[in-house]
């Protein structure tokens, strides 16, 4: 069995920060020890890794991704192989993706083209949700068996009426079957409905650019859909795990669900961290790089996006990657927004971004490895295998440089898309090293990874009942 020790750094995981050294051996961890201690010193390996000046962190879970997702028309440019290889260099080693269920089809259909998409191209570990686009009785006994194989959570849609959209009712018996099976109910919360009414309101008043994408998908309109969730599953006695979150409303909404005790949960994304409509306003048709939804929103929804990423109103940080090419993809919808495919990339730059969060003083470095590690690992059913560096878990480790500086760019990242949602973005923090299970995937800043290294993982129910 081969053995790796990590030496010198500083250990963070969610709940310590520690000056320890670490021994991995044959793909998990094997023990932790004081670092200049006999007990780490005496150890035997065939590679030992410098960590002097650096973190040693578990590796980042990505809990929602969507990896060449039908969208509007066209594909997201991600390929699982692309993507995958991205989230290394990004120090991500899990990802959980979203396997789509087609109208009038089954859901084991959907799985195995999600499977089949997957199966051998990714550089690291996935696992997936299920989008359920058509509830019915058939449909719902299905969920039961997907539970039971390790597909434990599914996406349902307030939104995209016509699409992927489910009205209450059948919202309703989609939450009350997981109230039954362990399930999470993983919503879109944004009432699509009036949506439709607003965008068809605004193309006929010749209001077509990208910035009215932001205007018509109204705070208000997701704080109701929030809401109306979060009594749904209430009534049904589910969990729910509302994503995306991106309007201080909606996050009152479920803070007030958490403190009358209901398992509600909530989860944003990088982009309504950083980004705002500034974005969505900017000239000529370069908005259209920031459609997605829920959409961007003023920048004063950012600072209670962070105060409820401090004090556990919203606990996971995931990407919602869904990258769309300016050239050909997002230029679909010049002249009419509603056009413009629905999604951003962001899969490689999480922990980079949620780092500057710690040097910029919105995070602890401990809260960091949290909602970016920990908290979807638990959310998801895979901690401790992932998520947190301690003796039996996955050695999926990232080394950290957190004095290194970057300037984010297109030309530099390796995700399939032909623009950074982050152009010019300077960051301090870079990852210099990553083993999935033990393997180096990125070494010194080199991809040293392989199609096909990141296995498929069956998962648990939502460790937070
Ligand atoms: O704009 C987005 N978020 N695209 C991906 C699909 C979804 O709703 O998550
Ligand atoms: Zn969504
Ligand atoms: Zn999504």
């Amino acid at each position: 069995m081969s053995r790796t020790v990590i030496h010198g750094g500083l250990v963070v995981t969610a709940s310590d920060e520690i000056h320890a050294d670490v021994l991995i051996e044959g793909g998990r961890i094997a023990a932790l020890a004081a670092h200049g201690t006999d007990a780490a010193t005496s150890w035997s390996a065939d590679r030992r890794i410098d960590a002097t000046g650096m973190y040693v962190l578990p590796g980042g879970v990505d809990a929602h991704t969507h990896m060449e997702m039908p969208f509007g028309g066209t594909y997201a440019a991600d390929t699982f192989e692309t993507g995958t290889r991205a989230a290394a260099w990004g120090g991500t080693t899990t990802i959980v993706d979203f396997a789509i269920q087609t109208m009038g089809r089954s859901l084991r259909e959907g799985l195995d083209t999600w499977h089949a998409k997957a199966d051998g191209r990714c550089g690291v570990d996935y696992g997936f949700h299920m989008i359920l686009s058509d509830v019915n009785e058939s449909s719902l006994k299905e969920m039961d068996r997907l539970v039971a194989e390790g597909v434990t959570s599914f996406k349902l849609f307030m939104a995209y009426p016509g699409v992927f959209y489910s009205d209450d009712g059948r919202i309703l018996r989609a939450m009350q079957r997981a109230s039954g099976n362990g399930g999470l109910v993983m919503m879109h919360a944004e009432n699509g409905i009036a949506i439709d009414v607003l965008v068809e309101q605004a193309l006929a008043e010749g209001r077509t650019d990208p910035r009215y994408h932001g205007d018509v998908r109204k705070v208000a309109l997701e704080a109701e859909a929030t809401h109306r969730a979060v009594q749904l599953a209430r009534v049904a006695g589910a969990p729910l795990y509302v994503v995306h979150v991106s309007a201080d409303e909606a996050v009152d909404e479920i803070a007030a669900a958490r403190h009358k005790g209901l398992p509600v949960f909530g989860e944003t994304c990088p982009q309504y961290l950083f980004l705002s409509t500034d974005n969505l306003a900017e000239p000529g048709f370069e908005g259209a790089k920031y459609v997605c939804s829920t959409p961007l929103r003023p920048r004063e929804h950012q600072e209670v996006l962070w105060r409820g990423l401090r004090n556990n109103e919203l606990q996971v940080v995931s990407t919602d990657h869904c990258p769309f090419c300016f050239s050909g993809q997002k230029e679909m919808g010049r002249g009419d927004f509603s056009k413009i495919p629905n999604g951003m990339p962001g899969v490689e730059h999480r922990m980079d971004l949620l780092h500057q969060a710690v040097v910029d003083g919105h995070l602890s470095r401990r809260r960091w490895v949290e909602i970016a590690c920990a908290s979807p690992a638990r959310m998801f059913g895979l901690y401790p295998k992932k998520g947190t560096i301690a003796p039996g878990a996955d050695a999926d480790v990232v080394i950290y440089d957190p004095g290194a500086e970057q300037t984010i760019s297109a030309e530099t990242h390796h995700m399939a898309v032909d623009y950074s949602a982050y152009e010019g973005r300077r960051v301090t923090g870079q990852v210099r090293t990553v083993l999935s299970r033990g393997v180096p995937v990125i070494e010194d800043r080199a991809y040293v990874g392989h199609a096909g290294h990141g296995t498929y993982l069956p998962r648990g129910t939502c460790q937070y009942l």
